[in-house]
């Protein structure tokens, strides 16, 4: 019974017709409507440099667990709060921060686990965020990495960033890294 009335209210509801169902006590069929979701979504692209500093005295990326390997790394975490900034040199303008963690998951090349959030500062966007979860086969020219969701501006985030190597160090391993980022939202 309660099958067939949810069909009429999403039949209702493509028609323009408000509609809403009680499923249970506790969950009901809405009209996306009253969150505002009836228009299209928007596409917003941003191009970011991520900076992942490990040395120095204030490294802003701080290996939490050693490696199982030292070929690849297997193994290791790293917990960051990075910044984002609109130019490559850190000392451009800062928008906000990335924060989370990048896992050594591939135990017979350099592969990363990033699970991160993008946590704006800047004008519009501050107080939003963007969660990045993915694989970064950091050797390969170009890793794409799926955003898996968002707040505020970006509710109802998906979409992909293209992550491109800009400047690394092989002695200190401090790395910048290029972030073209699509993002459907509402
Ligand atoms: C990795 O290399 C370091 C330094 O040579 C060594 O102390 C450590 O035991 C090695 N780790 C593994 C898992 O082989
Ligand atoms: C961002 O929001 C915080 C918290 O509401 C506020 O303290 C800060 O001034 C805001 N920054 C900008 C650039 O608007």
């Amino acid at each position: 019974m309660t099958t067939k009335i949810t069909i009429l209210c999403l039949i209702l509801l493509s028609f323009g017709v408000s509609c809403s169902v009680a499923t249970n006590s506790y969950a009901k069929v809405m009209d996306p409507r009253t969150l505002k979701l009836n228009k299209h979504q928007k596409l917003t692209h941003l191009h970011l440099y991520w900076h992942d500093t490990v040395s120095g005295t204030k490294p802003s990326s701080v290996a939490v667990l050693p490696p199982r390997n030292n070929a690849t790394v297997f193994g290791e975490v790293n917990m960051f709060d990075n910044p984002l900034t609109v130019g490559p040199q850190l000392g451009s303008e800062l928008v906000g921060r990335s924060q989370g963690l990048y896992a050594a998951s591939a135990q017979d090349q350099f592969g990363l686990l990033m699970a991160m959030n993008f946590a704006f500062t800047d004008a519009i966007y501050n107080g939003s965020s963007i969660t990045v979860l993915a694989r970064n086969a950091i050797s390969d020219a170009v890793r794409e990495m799926s955003i898996v969701g968002g707040t505020g501006h970006f509710r109802f985030a998906t979409g992909y960033a293209l992550a491109k190597t800009h400047y690394f160090n092989p002695t200190t391993f401090d790395a910048i890294v290029e972030y073209n980022v699509y993002v459907l939202h509402h």
